[in-house]
């Protein structure tokens, strides 16, 4: 039970933050404007900081997931943007300070656990899927989308699926989040089809193969969202 518990929570954690970076330049890219731009990226310095430079602790981070400054929208017609920006925004923004509060609640049962912290590396499974991304609009945009549901639907999977195995603090905690996830997972492919304003099924269908392969083939390596162990 120790390796599943530290292995987990050592997952989780980049991943929780890998999934706000995800929401973050998502909305950079299709929706905001340039001041909100900054301040997304602002946002995240001190996260980036404490994973990436070693810089600050569990304190420097308490409550950094609120953001006190507005974002808003393009104004002006760009080939990138999206009818949709002010929803994509809102439930972006809403996403990603769910994920920094998860990162910062697994750093704390990591501290409190005596768990060592190391940086970790991303494994192939979103790249996998990224890689079959359409190359023009709005049909890039879609397909990002709908990776963005399988990862939060597959994460709730594997939160339910670890849960029962673990300790009652930490079953009670991922339970927690694999609620949220959820709801990421529906956000996700309500703008989906929001964007596309027709029938997707067939492009969910065609990602719901790749990730399928991705999960089911053998991985050498495993994390989180890994295939078959070797
Ligand atoms: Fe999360
Ligand atoms: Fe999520």
């Amino acid at each position: 039970m120790y390796f599943l518990q530290l292995f987990s929570l050592f997952n989780v954690d980049f991943s929780e933050l890998k999934a706000g970076q995800t929401a973050m330049y998502l909305i950079r890219k299709y929706a905001v404007d340039k001041e909100s731009s900054k301040v997304l990226l602002e946002w995240f310095e001190p996260y980036e900081d404490f994973l990436y430079r070693k810089r600050g602790d569990l304190k420097s981070l308490a409550n950094k997931n609120n953001l006190s400054k507005a974002i808003f929208a393009k104004s002006s017609p760009s080939q990138d943007k999206s009818p949709y920006s002010q929803d994509l925004i809102d439930k972006m923004v809403l996403l990603i300070k769910e994920e920094l509060h998860h990162f910062y609640q697994v750093l704390e049962i990591m501290v409190n656990r005596n768990i060592p912290f190391d940086g970790i590396t991303a494994g192939r499974y979103a790249k996998g899927m990224l890689k079959h991304v359409t190359t023009y609009e709005p049909n890039a945009l879609i397909d990002k989308l709908i990776i963005g549901a399988f990862i939060e639907a597959r994460s709730c999977e594997r939160f339910a699926k670890l849960a029962p195995h673990l300790d009652d603090d930490l079953n009670k905690f991922y339970i927690s989040l694999l609620r949220s996830e959820a709801r990421h997972y529906e956000d996700y492919l309500t703008l989906a089809k929001q964007i596309a304003g027709k029938d997707i099924d067939e492009r969910i269908a065609y990602f719901a193969m790749v990730e399928a392969e991705l999960i089911s083939s053998p991985d050498e390596d495993f994390k989180f969202h890994s295939g078959l162990p070797v």
